[in-house]
C-alpha cells in the first residue's frame, strides 16, 4: 500500500477538507495554533453568555421560522451532499460541534445560521458556500428538524447527580486526570482540554469514555506512530496532514512537523492512551467525576 493510499484510508476527513488542507500548504503551524487559540476565545465568549439564556434563544429561534417537510427534505439533499462530507450524516463529526443537537456555539438565530453556511467561519476550516438565502434556510430547517428529533438533544438536558467538588478533586488526585489533561490553562497538552468538555458531551458519553476509552475517539484526538527514514519513532497527537507534511505534537509537548519525504512508515492508533477507569474508581467516584466534567463548559473561575 503506498503512502497517500494509506492517507485516504484513514477516512475521517472528507476529499472536500483534504482538497481545504491542501490549498492551505501556505499555513503554518503558527496559523494552526492561532486558529486554535482564536477558536477557544470565540467558543468561551459565547459560553459566558449563560446557558440559559442560549437556551431560552434556541427555544425561540426554533419557533422564529415555520417550514414545510418539502423545505426540510431538501435541506436534506443538501446537507447529504455538501456538508456531511465534514459533519457527518447525523451532524457530530466534527470535534466539539453538533449540528444535530440544537444549540449552536457560533450562532443562535436561523439568520444566523444561514449566514454561517453561506459565508463560513472566518479562521476555520468551515467553508463558505454559492447557496442561495432560500437554500440555506432549508439546510437550516433540516438541521432544525435534526435537533427535534434527536436522541441527543434530550441528552442535552445533562442533569447529573454527584458532587462535582468532589469530582474536581478526584480529577487532579486519584484520578491523575490532570497529569495528561489540561483545564482552564492548567495542565500539560498531550491529551486534550477538557475546559469546555461539559458543553460538547452528554454525561453518558463521558461515563463511556471513563468505562471504555477506546470504545469512541473522536477523530480530532487521534494519536500516529510515526518511523522516519533514518529508523526515529515518533508518537503524538495528529493536528494536520496536507500532501507534503504531517504535523503532531509529541509526548514532550512538542510541535513536530515532517515532511512526508523523510518517513518510512506510520500507523494510524486505534486504542485510546487513557487508561479505563472500570475498576479503580467506584460508581460514586465514577459519579461525582462525571458531574464535574459536565460543569465544565469554557467559564473561567
Ligand atoms: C470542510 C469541512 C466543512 C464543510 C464542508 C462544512 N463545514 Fe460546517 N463547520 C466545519 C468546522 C470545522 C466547523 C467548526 C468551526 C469552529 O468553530 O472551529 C464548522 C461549523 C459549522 C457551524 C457552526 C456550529 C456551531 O455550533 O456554531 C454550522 C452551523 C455549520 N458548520 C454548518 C455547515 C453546513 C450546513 C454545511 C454545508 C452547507 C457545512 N457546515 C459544511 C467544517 C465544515
Ligand atoms: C495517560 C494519559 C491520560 C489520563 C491519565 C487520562 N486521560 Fe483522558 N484522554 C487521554 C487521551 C490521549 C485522550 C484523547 C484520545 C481519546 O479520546 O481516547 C483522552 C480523552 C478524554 C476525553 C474525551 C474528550 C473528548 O473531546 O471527547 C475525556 C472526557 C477524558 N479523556 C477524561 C479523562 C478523565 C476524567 C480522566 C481521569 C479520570 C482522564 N481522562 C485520564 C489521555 C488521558
Amino acid at each position: 500500500m503506498t503512502m497517500a493510499e494509506r492517507f485516504h484510508g484513514w477516512g475521517w476527513f472528507s476529499k472536500s477538507a483534504i482538497s481545504n488542507q491542501i490549498s492551505n500548504q501556505h499555513s503554518t503551524i503558527k496559523n494552526l495554533i492561532e486558529t486554535a487559540m482564536l477558536r477557544r476565545s470565540l467558543v468561551t465568549g459565547a459560553t459566558r453568555c449563560g446557558t440559559a439564556l442560549a437556551l431560552l434563544a434556541s427555544v425561540l429561534a426554533a419557533q422564529e421560522h415555520s417550514y414545510t417537510p418539502a423545505d426540510i427534505e431538501n435541506g436534506s439533499r443538501l446537507y447529504q451532499s455538501s456538508c456531511a462530507g465534514c459533519h457527518g450524516t447525523t451532524g457530530d463529526s466534527v470535534p466539539g460541534i453538533d449540528l444535530g443537537r440544537g444549540p449552536f456555539r457560533h450562532a443562535t438565530s436561523d439568520t444566523e445560521v444561514a449566514a454561517i453556511i453561506r459565508s463560513g467561519i472566518p479562521g476555520t476550516t468551515m467553508p463558505p458556500s454559492g447557496f442561495s438565502d432560500a437554500q440555506a434556510g432549508t439546510i437550516v430547517a433540516y438541521l432544525r428538524s435534526m435537533a427535534a428529533t434527536s436522541p441527543r438533544a434530550n441528552a442535552g438536558a445533562n442533569v447529573v447527580r454527584g458532587d462535582a467538588a468532589r469530582g474536581r478533586t478526584l480529577f487532579e488526585g486519584k484520578g491523575e486526570c490532570a497529569s495528561c489533561h489540561r483545564v482552564n490553562g492548567i495542565g500539560p497538552r498531550v491529551a486534550p482540554d477538557l475546559s469546555d468538555v461539559g458543553a460538547i458531551r452528554t454525561a453518558p458519553e463521558l461515563q463511556q469514555k471513563l468505562i471504555d476509552p477506546s470504545a469512541v475517539v473522536r477523530p480530532g484526538n487521534r494519536y500516529v506512530e510515526l518511523v522516519t527514514k533514518d529508523g526515529a519513532k515518533i508518537s503524538g497527537r495528529l493536528l494536520n496532514y496536507d500532501s507534503f507534511s504531517i504535523q503532531v505534537i509529541d509526548a514532550n509537548e512538542r510541535l513536530v512537523s515532517l515532511p512526508k519525504s523523510t518517513l518510512r512508515d506510520y500507523t494510524f492508533v486505534k486504542a485510546s492512551k487513557m487508561p479505563s477507569y472500570r475498576d479503580s474508581l467506584s460508581a460514586d467516584e465514577m459519579t461525582d467525576l462525571v458531574s464535574y466534567l459536565v460543569s465544565l463548559k469554557g467559564l473561567r473561575p
